[in-house]
């Protein structure tokens, strides 16, 4: 194959950002966008020359690949059929919104022999690879990961749409198969849950504690690793690293902390980051995680390049997250309530305020 004929399928918030990378990804040409809505159609127009059609299956017989930019809804009818067709494709995470859908798009990708990956972008996040290497091997992750109410990705809640990528990281992480899963979420604004907490637990022993929010007042994407032989922390929105080596004298048990005395706590109280837990502060090179992403696609499908992440990763983090979305829903918030993220204590009181003027409609939006 000397050139790879590629279409982006949802020319939404992903989609443009898919079409404007993958002409700079090498052997690759990108054939044209379909997207059945004239305003996405116009703005990616906006932005660049490509062919813009209403319908995908207009380019099912002039394309080699295809990256899949829909709501999530759409994934698995639009992905089967580019399978099908022997057309590799690279799908937005989540990869389904159900795990029997997504193990069925990893079986049919396998049985045509298509190149199928997620978009769990934050895998090419260069201070995540910073962070795993500091660590040894990772036993404690906690993520916060916090946005403000998009109205994008509204046909999940917050697990699929955003934890899902902290669960594939933990995933990959952790050696081992999910084992336990505590979980509890609510709903803000209706419909799905808009914020989620999960306590997972993994056969290797590894255990992580995922928060997600899209109705936080500040974007956060954090990241701790605890490990055998130290600790990292990422912000990933600034790409920033710091960890800290644990000395051996300290693992080794070399001083009695509990034990010390007057003088020796005031040392260890002062010098805590400097000469008992040496910490680090480093910043990564801002990478393209993106591009990186289609890159990887590009050369699996191209040259047989190693997948980072492949079509069964993205179906094992849409099983995780359907079992927190099981416990989430099994989640009583108040004894003798009904169950589930709709019936947050705070949120089941009379109503006292008004709708602000803006927002007033004939009729009140059912629950
Ligand atoms: N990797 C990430 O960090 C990340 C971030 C945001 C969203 N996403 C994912 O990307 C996907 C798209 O999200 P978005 O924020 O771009 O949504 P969006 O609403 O901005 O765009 C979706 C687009 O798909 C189009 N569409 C709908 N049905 C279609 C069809 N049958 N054929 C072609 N186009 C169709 C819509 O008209 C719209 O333009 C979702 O799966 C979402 O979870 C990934």
């Amino acid at each position: 194959m000397n050139t790879l004929r590629v279409a982006v399928i949802g020319a939404g918030h992903l989609g443009k950002i898919h079409a404007r990378l993958l002409p700079q990804v090498p052997g690759v040409e990108l054939i044209a966008v379909a997207d059945p809505s004239p305003l996405a159609q116009k703005q990616i127009l906006e932005q660049q020359d490509v062919q813009v059609v209403s319908d995908f299956r207009k380019l099912i017989d002039k394309i080699d690949a295809a990256v899949l930019a829909t709501p999530t809804k759409h994934h698995h009818s639009i992905a089967m059929e580019l399978l099908q067709n022997s057309i590799h494709t690279l799908i937005e995470k989540p990869i389904t919104d159900n795990a029997s859908d997504a193990f069925e798009l990893a079986q049919t990708a396998e049985q045509n022999n298509c190149v199928l990956s997620v978009g769990h972008v934050e895998q090419f996040n260069p201070a995540i690879r910073l962070a795993a290497k500091k660590v040894g091997i990772p036993k404690f992750i906690q993520a916060n990961r916090m946005s403000g109410y998009t109205y994008r990705s509204i046909d999940i809640g917050v697990v699929y749409d955003l934890m899902i990528h902290d669960i594939d990281l933990v995933n990959t992480m952790f050696a081992g198969e999910l084992v336990d899963c505590r979980a509890a979420g609510f709903s803000v604004f209706g419909g799905n849950e808009d914020m989620a907490q999960a306590r997972l637990q993994y056969s290797c022993g590894g255990i992580a504690n995922l928060t997600a929010s899209r109705a936080s007042f500040a974007p956060a994407r954090e990241l701790q690793i605890y490990g055998t032989s130290g600790f990292a922390g990422v912000d990933l929105v600034t790409g920033t690293v710091q960890s800290v080596d644990v000395p051996s004298w300290v693992s080794q048990r070399q001083f009695n902390f509990l034990e010390a005395n007057h003088d020796q706590q005031a040392f260890v109280r002062e010098e805590l980051f400097s000469e008992i837990l040496p910490k680090r502060q480093e910043s990564v090179e801002p990478d393209n995680a993106i591009l990186a992403e289609q890159q990887n696609w590009v050369e699996a499908i191209c040259s047989g390049g190693q997948l980072r992440n492949t079509g069964f990763n993205g179906a094992v983090a849409v099983e995780v997250a359907g079992k927190i979305l099981e416990q989430i829903e099994q989640h009583q918030w108040l004894p003798g309530s009904s169950l589930g993220p709709l019936t947050t204590p705070d949120f089941s009181g009379p109503t006292t305020t008004a709708v602000p003027a803006n927002l007033q409609s004939a009729k009140p939006h059912a629950a």
